[in-house]
């Protein structure tokens, strides 16, 4: 018999015969019974064995099996109203596919055991919920773009020079020479957009960080988007637009397992719902005077701990725009009006998640970042390709990255950023 997924078997009903196969999630058993939970990558279903029904020889064969063992069930689907599905198998036949004994996952481990045995892990259910969530929040993504008329540009990962400033470049030999780990697909994004205007990516992201916050990866998927014409009022808000979009799209068609994770989807829908606020930096730190008695001068960039008062005011993302140009990476413009802010804006998530967006109108004042770059301590002999963007027919243009384990780990409400990507790599954490 055909084998279904769990979540197909359990639509033929009551009395009627099925095949399924994955792996055992849980097991117990008597000398009589044998209860198996299995687990596919579409729902988990209670299997009975009774020694009755399969004889003892083949009991005696399924008495022995563990955790993790994966096999084919066929059986009969049973009304039971306590089962998550509806539905238990009264097992009529089995095959086991590939055993396994001693699986060292049981129960009470630590976070880093976890990340340890992270291959194995991923089984979890905990995992299964949100690697199904990261997956819907970037393909809701790509449909956002598509439908926005948003062409998608490949930026090269291997890259010369830096973006976000020097200290958290990851440096890669390169034949005979050295090069470096992309740390943001922008420049060469905006390359693109004076051939083809509206763009978007999502790829491989690298930052050294001497951080060992529950925020910070070595390595992330940055989604990002740049767009000719666009100016900082304009950036902002279409990033708004995109992370409610991917927001209530996970939240309509994840709902399961945002439950499942503690976090409500009508919660999310309501957010979305609601106007997102904009405010400037030198308001941001108005509310540190008056609703923390923080006081924090202007020309520094917001730290976490500041960033976390400011959004206990605020129960939806906040954009923050206007911060103190001299702390700002290079490209981003000074405000004419007020040359010492920039033309530049984070979005912060609520709940203490911190940025979750960084972008800007992007300078095209040669001369500006070519200052900036020396102060950095860059020959800016390799940027020249960069500038020539300026020389040529440029024209206002703006753009942003969105980090997308950062949003993850704030919609799936996880205590740390490593949960929101398969294999995290960290300052102390390279491997499996
Ligand atoms: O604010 P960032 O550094 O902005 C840029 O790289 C721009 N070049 C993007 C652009 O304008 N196209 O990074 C963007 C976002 C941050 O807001 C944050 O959400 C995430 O990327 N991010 C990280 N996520 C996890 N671990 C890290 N080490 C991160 N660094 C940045
Ligand atoms: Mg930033």
């Amino acid at each position: 018999m055909m084998a279904l997924p769990i979540n197909e078997a359990i639509k033929k009903g009551e009395g009627k015969e099925v095949t399924i196969r994955g792996w055992i999630h849980r097991e117990r058993g008597s000398n009589k019974l044998k209860f198996m939970i299995l687990r596919d990558s579409t729902n988990t279903i209670q299997c009975v064995i009774e020694r009755q029904v399969i004889g003892d020889e083949r009991f005696e064969i399924a008495d022995k099996l563990q955790v993790e063992t994966s096999m084919a069930i066929t059986g009969k689907l049973k009304k039971d109203d306590r089962a998550p599905t509806g539905f238990e198998i009264s097992v009529t036949g089995f095959e086991v596919i590939g055993p396994s004994d001693s699986y060292p996952i049981t129960k009470d481990h630590s976070p880093e055991f976890l990340l340890d045995k992270r291959h194995l892990w991923l089984r979890s259910l905990r995992m299964q919920n949100i690697l199904k969530i990261r997956s819907t929040y970037i393909q809701a993504r790509d449909e956002f773009f598509r439908d926005e008329g948003f062409i998608r540009f490949d930026a090269p990962i291997l890259q010369p020079s830096q973006c976000e400033g020097g200290s958290t470049l990851f440096e890669v030999k390169y034949y005979n020479d050295k090069t470096y780990l992309s740390q943001s697909w922008q420049l060469y994004a905006e390359a693109a957009v004076f051939s083809l205007e509206r763009i978007y990516n999502m790829g491989p992201t690298f930052r050294a960080e001497k951080s060992k916050t529950s925020r910070h990866l070595s390595e992330f998927w940055m989604a990002e988007a740049e767009a000719a014409w666009w100016n900082l009022h304009d950036v902002s808000e279409f990033a708004k637009k995109e992370l409610k979009y991917c927001i209530n799209k996970v939240a309509e068609e994840r709902a399961e397992e945002l439950k499942a994770l503690g976090r409500d989807p009508e919660d999310l829908k309501k957010i979305c719902k609601k106007e997102w606020p904009t405010i400037k930096y030198r308001e941001a730190l108005k509310i540190l005077k008056e609703k923390a008695d923080m006081k924090v001068e202007f020309g520094k960039d917001l730290r976490t701990i500041e960033e976390e008062k400011i959004m206990e005011n605020f129960d939806v993302p906040v954009v923050v725009t206007h911060y103190p140009k001299e702390v700002m990476a290079f490209y981003k413009p000074k405000d004419p009006e007020n040359p010492d802010e920039a033309l530049c804006f984070d979005m912060l998530a609520p709940e203490g998640y911190g940025e979750i967006v960084g972008g800007s109108q992007r300078s095209t004042d040669i001369e500006e970042m070519q200052a900036e770059l020396e102060k950095e301590g860059e020959d800016i002999k390799n940027y020249d390709w960069y500038f020539d963007l300026r020389r040529y027919g440029s024209v206002p243009h703006s753009g942003y990255g969105v980090g997308t384990e950062r949003v993850i780990a704030w919609i799936c409400r996880l205590d740390n950023i490593k949960d929101a990507i398969p294999f995290p790599r960290t300052m102390l954490r390279k491997s499996p």
